[in-house]
């Protein structure tokens, strides 16, 4: 049973990848909209590209926020050989995950290895009278892509979830999608950029306003430049370095044709309103960026 603080909003976040600096941002931020660690959710994916895993594994830890497993999290608990993160073989990131894995499997602590053992896979939880869950990637498989153009995944996804919102992560761009009376929110990822030309990364909030329960998704702007210097001091993953400033990611291997062509294109933040009764009444909106 999770027990939030329901005067407050729920912060939700993916993807940290080793980013220090962007973990270190979304931390003041939840600080700045007084929202408490126990209404903080991480989808998974502490350690993944960039420099510091175990500093960036600490750190959430030691903030106390919910986490889940990623597919990240399950490798490196046990010292796999590789990520798991579902890159076909002879992709570019597929080869860049054989610089950045190694790396950050060797610099993580086993504290951090057993910690991570010991988060859950999923989470359920009602919140404002509307039932969640959290997952990483898919519901039943953790790496599964999940993306918004795709309409057949994403009614298989919330049909398996069960629950009225789903929040996922994994595929790094953020979006809110309704699918029959239910809705699948990926908040995006704080330790890449979304693709979208600019350096800034996601997090989502939801918020019970009036009656109305009020998803969102939301730019992060950080540090990015000491992020990538720290990256090539390392010597690892360049290409997911020159990722931090560019906003634009190495390889467009694992994204669907409407997600590829939206390359470079700047995301605006989204806002998705679901009325009081079900999720059914639902309608999504544009938020002035
Ligand atoms: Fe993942």
């Amino acid at each position: 049973m999770i027990a939030f603080d329901i005067t407050k909003p729920l912060l939700v976040f993916g993807g940290p990848y080793s980013n220090l600096q962007a973990t270190q941002a979304l931390r003041g931020c939840a600080q700045a909209l007084t929202i408490p660690a126990v209404n903080v959710i991480c989808t998974g994916d502490i350690v993944a590209y960039c420099a510091a895993p175990e500093e960036t594994a600490r750190l959430i830890a030691e903030w106390g926020c919910h986490v889940i497993q990623g597919n990240c999290e399950q490798q490196l608990a046990v010292a796999a050989e590789d990520c798991a993160c579902n890159f076909e073989d002879g992709t570019e990131c597929a080869a860049l995950a054989k610089g950045w894995y190694p790396y950050a499997n060797a610099r993580l602590s086993d504290d951090m290895r057993a910690w991570m053992s010991g988060l859950p896979e999923t989470l359920r939880f009602t919140y404002a009278g509307r039932t969640f869950r959290v997952v990483h990637g898919g519901t039943a498989v953790v790496n599964r892509w999940v993306f918004q153009s795709e309409r057949d995944v994403l009614a298989e996804e919330v049909a398996l979830s069960g629950a009225d919102i789903t929040i996922a992560g994994h595929s790094g761009i953020p979006y809110l999608r309704r699918v029959g009376g239910r809705v699948w929110f990926n908040p995006g990822v704080i330790g890449m950029p979304a693709n979208d030309g600019t350096a800034d990364v996601w997090y989502g909030l939801i918020r019970e306003i009036d009656g109305e329960m009020v998803l969102s998704t939301h730019r992060l702007a950080y540090d990015h430049h000491s992020a990538a210097a720290a990256m090539r001091r390392s010597g690892h993953a360049n290409g997911y370095a020159r990722t931090l400033i560019t906003g634009l990611w190495p390889s467009l291997d694992i994204l669907p044709p409407a997600e590829r062509e939206a390359t470079g294109k700047r995301i605006r933040p989204r806002t998705m309103r679901i009325g009081a009764g079900t999720a059914a009444k639902s309608r999504a909106e544009s938020e002035a960026a």
